[in-house]
């Protein structure tokens, strides 16, 4: 079911809302649908290679264990509130990735996951805040949020405890969502959601945003991979110094612009950031097909009228050639495309055979690369 919000304004919300202030948005979304049964996220809750926590516990006694986690463990959790936390969700099911459907007024680059949590009465996991803007949205049953000042780093927290839990925590905002209603919050607000009642269910749609560490770090280590060993310090006509002990200012400013020229590079910049911002949450899932497919195969598909589509757990993004063309990143390759093979396949997030990339060589060698990478699959058959 494709979700959508009818009288939600964006823009003003991207004006006054987004990385300032939280917000309680009462249900915008029409008629809301929860798109996934605690039995089934119970189920994904016991699956390798999926990333679950389980906490047990409330009021600083709080216990975590990590998944997979054996089913018979849901059995012995009478008595204290709990929480069951799924990360990446979307991945996985389908209708969970439609959650973010309306919220692609932000780029898709800065969309991390959607993660999904089942409390008990009384569950949640204790007062905190995130590194990341978070959409919480109330899928099932109520919860209770209270939403304190913004933290930093100096925010003293409890010692020793993996969920990073607030040591003082004071609500200025105090919310109970019903299902459809959705709390933003924007990085570093505290915020703690106890259950109200059985059958709590809440979908964070959550965000990221690349610390700079990260960035000049990972961005250095691409460029480095292409430095040739003779790329060197040189210094003809070296002027003779009093002391031979100096590292002289012009020294520092030839050696400090063998390193500031190799970061300014844009067009570098813009080709390894690309690749990194599309590197899958999970590189170790492998959705390639069983067999590789050629662009015969892929030729006949479109002609057949079968469409392909985005897989849901691959990241796509594109930015703009000078030459009017893109660079299309897919799973951290990249791919130089016809500008309207980018928008088609990052708008829409599938791709036909009516715009006629049957008779491109060139898109249809891409769309063929994407397929066999995983990144593309073919829709499921709806009759
Ligand atoms: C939850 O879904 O229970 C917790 C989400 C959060 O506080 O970030
Ligand atoms: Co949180």
């Amino acid at each position: 079911m494709p979700y959508a919000f009818p009288h939600f304004d964006a823009a003003a919300f991207l004006r006054d809302t987004w990385q300032r202030r939280p917000l309680l948005i009462r249900n915008p979304w029409g008629q809301w649908h929860n798109p996934l049964e605690p039995d089934e996220l119970a189920g994904l809750g016991c699956e390798p290679g999926i990333e679950s926590r389980l906490v047990v516990g409330s009021d600083s006694q709080w216990q975590v264990e990590h998944g997979p986690l054996p089913e018979s463990r849901f059995a012995d959790l009478e008595g204290s509130p709990w929480t069951l936390l799924v990360q990446a969700v979307d991945q996985i099911v389908p209708d969970v990735a439609a959650l973010i459907a309306p919220f692609r007024f932000i780029p898709d680059w800065r969309i991390d996951d959607v993660m999904v949590s089942y409390a008990s009465d009384g569950g949640g996991v204790g007062p905190h805040y995130d590194q990341y803007d978070v959409f919480l949205i109330q899928g099932l049953g109520r919860r209770r949020w209270r939403v304190g000042p913004k933290c930093d780093e100096a925010t003293p927290l409890l010692p020793h405890h993996d969920l990073r839990l607030l040591a003082d925590f004071h609500a200025e905002a105090d919310y109970v969502l019903e299902p459809g209603d959705i709390l933003y919050l924007p990085p570093g607000f505290a915020h703690d959601g106890v259950a109200l009642g059985d059958d709590c269910m809440t979908y964070s749609i959550g965000f990221r945003a690349p610390s700079r560490a990260d960035l000049v770090g990972d961005f250095a280590d691409d460029l480095i991979e292409h430095m040739a060993e003779d790329d060197r310090y040189a210094d003809p006509g070296l002027a003779q110094q009093a002391n031979p002990g100096e590292i002289t200012a012009d020294a520092l400013a030839r050696l400090h612009a063998m390193v500031t020229e190799a970061l300014a590079d844009k067009q570098a910049f813009a080709s390894w950031f690309g690749r990194h911002a599309s590197q899958p949450k999970y590189p170790d899932n492998d959705w390639r097909p069983d067999a590789p497919v050629s662009a015969d195969d892929v030729r006949a598909m479109l002609q057949d009228g079968q469409v392909l589509e985005r897989n849901p757990a691959s990241r796509l993004a594109f930015v703009r050639r000078q030459d009017g063309g893109a660079t299309l990143f897919a799973d951290g390759q990249d791919f130089v495309v016809p500008m309207a093979l980018a928008e088609s396949l990052c708008a829409q997030q599938h791709v036909g055979g009516e715009v006629g990339w049957l008779d491109d060589e060139t898109a249809l060698d891409v769309l063929v690369a994407l397929f066999n990478q995983g990144s593309l699959v073919v829709e499921d058959d709806e009759d």
